[in-house]
């Protein structure tokens, strides 16, 4: 059985996938985290990711997806891919016809056969259309940004609200108004605003509807 949670950034997606993934019983795929990998193998060649070539050397490059770890080519990658510099790199990349088909290909791969959560962009309309199961969470672009803030600040870096929402919104302007597999919800996605709920609410939820 297949579960779709997309959705923009800071909309909760991923804690609530992770922690539902763990309730059900499911394995759990956190597909931004492979874009972010995609984003960062490209850093590191020196490659400027405003302006990639049409033909990237995508098979040099080996994700190895083992929550809540990330290898990239064997090394453990987890905290760098989520720097600012790969943050912004990955809506960048994502962008890209090669990556986003170098990437569909593994995640299906990765699905076969399992019981599993997939969170992203595209889960719902692109690369699962007949899961099981299809969530799209949203939240106002304010509250969204107050999530990362928080968690930005628990890591330790000195940001503001007003920095995380600038960033944010070029980031949704990226993901939502690219040519290839744009953030929507997919048709038979159960949309859910997030803005007044706590995370527990939103996990319950989707449980109840999951179990209904
Ligand atoms: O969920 P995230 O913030 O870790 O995702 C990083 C970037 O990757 C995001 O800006 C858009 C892109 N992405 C995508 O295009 N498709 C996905 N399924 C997941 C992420």
């Amino acid at each position: 059985m297949i579960i779709t949670i997309d959705g923009p950034a800071g909309s909760g997606k991923s804690t609530a996938a992770r922690t539902l993934a763990v309730r059900l019983g499911f394995d759990y795929l956190d597909t931004g985290a492979m874009y972010r990998a995609i984003a960062l193998a490209l850093l590191q060649q020196g490659f400027d990711l405003e302006n990639l070539p049409p033909h990237l050397p995508l098979d040099h490059i080996q994700i190895d997806m083992r929550p809540p770890l990330v290898f990239l080519n064997g090394v453990d990658v987890t905290q760098a891919i989520r720097s600012a510099e790969v943050t912004a790199g990955s809506s960048k990349v994502a962008t890209h016809a090669e990556v986003r088909q170098f990437l569909v290909e593994q995640q299906r791969k990765i699905a076969q056969g399992r019981n599993i959560i997939c969170e992203g962009r595209d889960q719902g309309t692109v690369v699962f259309p007949r899961a099981e199961r299809k969530f799209f969470l949203t939240a106002t672009p304010e509250a969204r940004a107050r999530r990362r803030l928080s968690d930005l600040l628990a890591r330790g870096e000195k940001t503001d609200l007003e920095t995380v929402l600038r960033i944010q919104e070029e980031r949704d302007r990226r993901d939502a108004s690219r040519h290839l597999s744009p953030l929507r919800p997919a048709e038979d996605a159960v949309v859910i605003d997030t803005t007044p709920l706590t995370l527990a609410e939103v996990i319950d939820r989707l449980e109840r509807d999951i179990r209904g």
